[in-house]
């Protein structure tokens, strides 16, 4: 309760805020939605949450690197202290392993991050004559498009070309107006990889006047990936910046930690929109350890080619349509994907339909490990029945 005389003299209609200017873009903006957590559906099902496996959101199957599990461990008693805000340690690390500076690197509270970060600093803010315009590929990441209109930017979504990105198709799409080109590569959810000589082509060809956003988020799956930062690193491209993350083959989403290469002064630029504090310790505890597990590494590629080996055999047997995929995940076709979804998920096997990404006949299955991918498989026939 309110203590007496406290209470507002003026009555506001209870629950309305329509008063408040809140910013337009946000009226039609869509609602990123996650792959479904494990506690949720245990208790929409009454079952346990142990016995449900989660293959939606291209995590490791495996967990965490077991020497980032050490080190937060010893590093749990630091968490009363802010932590280094600017990342110093990790920074030099990751810019030795990469062959690049600690000048060249952003870091964020997941690549996510990152994307918001080239909002701001290209979409965002007065003095623009036009309203800017940002291109993306169809069946691109769904955080692009969420981005491109929380800054109210125009979405400018080029057809994609065997589910992949049409680079060329791209390139025509861009005018005086585009600011940010987003391309995921691999891309993510469709796991096509664009043919290596069209990227060159394209990053030579993009305007130095467009920022060229390479998310490579799924880079470390490649058993032969191209190396870009040099582009960056010799600044022969200034206005590209490559994207990648620690959630994925390092098995660290939890945790949210990602970063781009970048030219030095754009970084400069970023740093200024970053929290001070946007990785906390254990994230940068965890990355930092991570970086020496190759074991790890090596065990979760091994067994993502073989997991994805495991589902083209299965999907070629039953007969459905699947996109071969460069990632840790896989798109099968399987009639109504949002009906597929709901009859695995009662198995206990939590995958994501692809309604949100127009492919409403599609569902996506991330790489488990082989007993996950067996469980799954077990769970997609039965849903087929
Ligand atoms: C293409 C792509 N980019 C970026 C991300 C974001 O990764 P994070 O924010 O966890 O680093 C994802 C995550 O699924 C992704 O698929």
């Amino acid at each position: 309760m309110w203590p007496k005389g406290w209470l507002p003299t003026r009555a506001c209609p209870a629950k309305s805020n329509k008063h408040l200017k809140i910013n337009p873009a946000l009226n039609d903006l869509p609602v990123y939605q996650p792959g479904r957590p494990i506690e949720e559906v245990a208790r929409e099902l009454g079952l346990p949450a142990a016995g449900i496996i989660k293959l939606a959101s291209n995590e490791n199957p495996f967990g965490p690197s077991p020497l980032a599990l050490a080190a937060m461990q010893k590093a749990l008693a630091g968490v009363n202290l802010y932590p280094d805000g600017n990342a110093f340690y990790l920074k030099q690390k990751l810019a030795a392993k990469l062959g690049v500076e600690p000048a060249n690197l952003i870091l964020g509270n997941g690549s996510n991050e990152i994307i918001e970060f080239a909002g701001h600093a290209l979409l965002g803010g007065g003095g623009a004559t036009a309203i800017p315009d940002v291109v993306v590929s169809q069946y691109c990441f769904a955080v692009y498009p969420i981005v491109t209109k929380l800054f109210g930017a125009n979405l400018i979504t080029v057809p994609a070309k065997n589910y992949g990105h049409d680079l060329p198709a791209m390139l025509k799409a861009i005018t005086p107006r585009t600011r940010i080109v987003f391309v995921a590569n691999p891309n993510n959810p469709t796991g096509t990889r664009a043919p290596r000589e069209e990227v060159i082509r394209f990053i030579n060809e993009v305007p130095d006047d467009v920022l060229l956003v390479m998310d490579e988020a799924y880079i470390d799956f490649l058993n032969d990936p191209v190396d870009l930062s040099p582009l960056v690193h010799q600044n022969i491209r200034p206005n590209l910046i490559l994207m990648r993350t620690f959630s994925k083959i390092y098995g660290l989403a939890g945790l949210r930690i990602g970063y781009g290469i970048g030219n030095p002064a754009f970084v400069a630029a970023l740093e200024k929109i970053r929290q001070p504090f946007n990785l906390n310790l254990l994230a940068q505890t965890a990355a930092l350890a991570a970086l020496d597990d190759a074991e790890h590494v090596r065990k979760t590629r091994q067994n993502n080619f073989a997991g994805l080996e495991f589902f083209e055999r299965a999907f070629r047997d039953l007969k459905l349509e699947f996109i071969p995929s460069a990632a840790n995940f896989i798109l099968v076709r399987v009639g109504n994907g949002q009906k597929i979804f709901e009859a695995i998920q009662k198995q206990g096997v939590i995958v994501r339909p692809m309604g949100d990404y127009q492919l409403p006949e599609w569902i996506r299955i991330s790489i488990g490990t082989p007993q996950e991918n067996e469980r799954c498989l077990a769970a997609l026939k039965t849903a087929l029945k």
